[in-house]
């Protein structure tokens, strides 16, 4: 979708619709509305239209002005949630348009809500993933944003687009089945981003750095494991980088601790957290922002198979030294994770470190789909975190990681156990697991694994892949 911005009367457009965004109860505006003789106030009066948040309808206008529709975008009682509420009606807007030419963007009643929400709206709605269909749909082509051209306005419109665009490429990989989307793919994805560094560390490299614990995953496996390393440092940033680190298992079967068939289904999105900081990193760059980022993605795949996969009872060793029991393969990443974040704190003087990931199915139980879980070791940085989600509506939610966790992961033969003694607190004590191995850097920690996933099409999300952790972590980065 082109996006534009002008300064042309509404009424004068030429184009397949006007969008009028609507709080409830809002008046529209006076000379559009007279110009087409009161329809819009008619059927807000008739309750036809209501004003609802992701509410959408559409009017013919006949001749009487320029755009050939109306489309009434509802976003909701003003006040609460005011900014999701655009991104919704963006969303909702052009889903509701789809296969039409063009649009504009009347902007007179988003008050002090930023129109750059609703382009980031519509960009988000309007994605598909179309690469193994024959056919795709046709999608809105064009949208202009009615407002003086100004510079503030057009800096927020193009960074609305950018992550938009980043959050699609996020959920491109992530939708790519894992037969596709190897370890190795991954790498090719970190090439294909402009202005960073790439560099990949395979098997040989990573045993030599000691990350057993990682490379245990992969041992079931014929894809070779890659520790990706994606590095993006804009001019004048700061000389310690905020490592971002995304959980990159590009099929978890669950490795000799099976997982039952359905819950295997959609286990390509394991590497959902890898396609987050891949996508951050590419929205960083393509903003030029002033930040000093390293995303490591410790890719591989998690099966079953001849070679060497993990054993229950097995014990490996991270490159920090810790001894790990694996009890339990199908808590894998982990393993995986508790090598990258000890390469970060130990290699790379880190400002701080964010892991995201799939990380447990007790986190879905948790939150489900409506928040992803946030721990961590560093207050400021928590607190940070959860504010810059809240504000693009990925919300984080803090959970607790008490001391009296590490009972139940203490190890019987080794240091810890890749599982818990007991069986409740499995989204915590996953975090607790991960906490030690960034020791007094400042850390915090993102379960996603119930939101990276949607069973249904939201205002703004398609059914599957979410993308979420781009916008949380680009509004942090944004912020420092
Ligand atoms: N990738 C899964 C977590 C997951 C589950 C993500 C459902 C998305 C949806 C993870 O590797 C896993 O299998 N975790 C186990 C841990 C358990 C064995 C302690 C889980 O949550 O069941
Ligand atoms: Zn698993
Ligand atoms: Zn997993």
């Amino acid at each position: 979708m082109k996006i534009s911005v002008k300064d042309v009367p509404a009424e004068d457009i030429k184009c397949d619709a006007l969008i009028i965004p609507l709080w409830e109860g809002q008046a529209p505006p006076r000379p559009i509305d007279s110009a087409l003789g009161g329809l819009i106030k008619k059927v807000c009066a008739s309750g036809e239209f209501k004003g609802r948040r992701a509410e959408a309808l559409v009017l013919h206008t006949g001749s009487l002005i320029g755009p050939g529709r109306v489309l009434l975008a509802g976003l909701g009682k003003k006040g609460t949630g005011a900014d999701d509420a655009m991104t919704r009606a963006g969303g909702a807007s052009v889903k509701k348009l789809r296969g039409l030419a063009s649009a504009a963007l009347y902007t007179g009643t988003c008050g002090s809500v930023s129109p750059a929400r609703f382009v980031e709206g519509a960009l988000l709605g309007s994605y598909e993933f179309t690469a193994y269909k024959k056919s795709e749909r046709k999608q809105l082509g064009a949208l202009t944003v009615l407002a003086e051209p100004g510079k503030s306005l057009s800096s927020e419109i193009k960074y609305a687009r950018t992550v938009a665009r980043s959050v699609n490429f996020a959920r491109d990989l992530v939708n790519t089945p894992a037969r596709e989307m190897t370890p190795t793919a991954l790498v090719r994805a970190a090439r294909s981003i402009k202005g960073i560094t790439v560099r990949v560390l395979d098997r040989a490299a990573a045993r030599k750095l000691g990350m057993d614990s990682y490379l245990s995953v992969s041992g079931g496996s014929a894809e070779p494991p890659r520790f990706i390393l994606a590095s993006y440092k804009g001019r004048g940033a700061a000389a310690r980088p905020t490592v971002l680190v995304g959980k990159s298992v590009t099929f978890d079967s669950g490795g000799l601790s099976l997982k039952p068939a359905s819950s295997m289904e959609t286990m390509k999105y394991d590497m959902a957290g890898g396609a987050a900081v891949l996508g951050a990193v590419k929205a960083a760059s393509e903003l030029k922002l002033k930040v000093n980022l390293v995303a490591l993605l410790p890719a591989t795949e998690n099966l079953p198979g001849g070679a060497s996969p993990n054993k229950p009872g097995d014990v490996v060793r991270a490159m920090d030294g810790t001894t790990i029991e694996v009890l339990n393969t199908d808590a894998e990443g982990r393993l995986a994770l508790a090598d990258a974040i000890a390469y970060a704190a130990k290699k790379l003087k880190p400002a701080s470190i964010i892991d995201i990931a799939t990380l447990t199915g007790a986190c879905n139980v948790a939150l489900g789909a409506e928040a992803m879980a946030l721990m961590g070791n560093d207050d400021g940085l928590i607190k940070a975190i959860a504010r810059a989600g809240e504000q693009v509506h990925e919300r984080a939610w803090h959970m607790p990681l008490y001391e009296e966790y590490a009972e139940y992961i203490k190890g019987d033969i080794a240091d810890i156990r890749n599982i818990s003694r007991r069986r409740s607190g499995g989204l915590v004590t996953a975090g607790f697991f991960l906490k030690r191995f960034a020791g007094d850097t400042p850390w915090a920690h993102l379960d996603i694994a119930g939101t990276a996933w949607a069973d249904k099409p939201g205002p703004y999300t398609a059914k599957g892949a979410t993308g979420i952790g781009v916008r949380l972590l680009m509004n942090y980065i944004a912020s420092l």
